[in-house]
């Protein structure tokens, strides 16, 4: 059986449409009369940010930045590397982290200290997923979209070894 085969939906692409409409219009809500900046974190993130910023009816500019803390495995290293970092400075800046998946809270942990100095005016993070039962830090998640147990999932920007960021929906590898 091929590694295709054995992902089990978990939420399909309507629901995952449907929750981030969800988040759209309370981060529309949240930041009215402001401007917001989203950091997509790739390359996960990219997938559910460019989905969520179309929802978005307040301002919004956006960068990217690549951190990488897994090489093709299932579980974390600890250890975070920025490989490419942000185009744009923070500063004063009403700013959103994109995430795809909050999983033991490392990569976050390191990143938000090194964004907090560069002086935003506010910083957030909005994820597409959220694994608590895994959590090893905690980092404060302002919007999520879906928490769920102890499982590993691909699609909608989720890879295993790169592989199955392009499904629509997401779903649990079965082995
Ligand atoms: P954390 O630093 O442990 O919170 O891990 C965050 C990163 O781990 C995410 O951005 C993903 O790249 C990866 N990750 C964690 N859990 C999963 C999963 O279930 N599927 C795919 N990638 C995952
Ligand atoms: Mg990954």
């Amino acid at each position: 059986m091929s590694k295709e085969e054995s992902i089990k939906v978990m939420f399909t692409e309507s629901e995952v449409d449907a929750r981030i409409g969800d988040l759209g219009a309370q981060i529309s809500h949240d930041y009215e009369g402001r401007e917001l900046h989203l950091i997509c974190i790739l390359k996960g993130g990219v997938f559910f940010a460019c989905e969520l910023a179309k929802r978005i009816t307040v301002p919004v500019s956006i960068d990217f930045m690549c951190v990488s803390s897994y090489n093709n495995e299932k579980s974390s290293s600890g250890i975070v590397k920025i490989v490419k970092d942000l185009d744009e400075p923070l500063e004063d800046k009403e700013v959103l982290i994109v995430e795809d998946i909050i999983d033991s809270g490392r990569t976050l942990n390191y990143l938000i200290p090194v964004l907090e100095k560069r002086m935003p005016k506010s910083i957030e993070i909005c994820t597409l997923l959220s694994k608590p039962d895994r959590r090893v830090v905690e980092v404060p998640v302002k919007y999520t979209a879906f928490t769920i147990p102890d499982e590993f999932v691909v699609g909608y920007g989720l890879d295993y070894a790169q592989k199955y960021r392009n499904l629509p929906y997401i779903g649990v590898m079965e082995e």
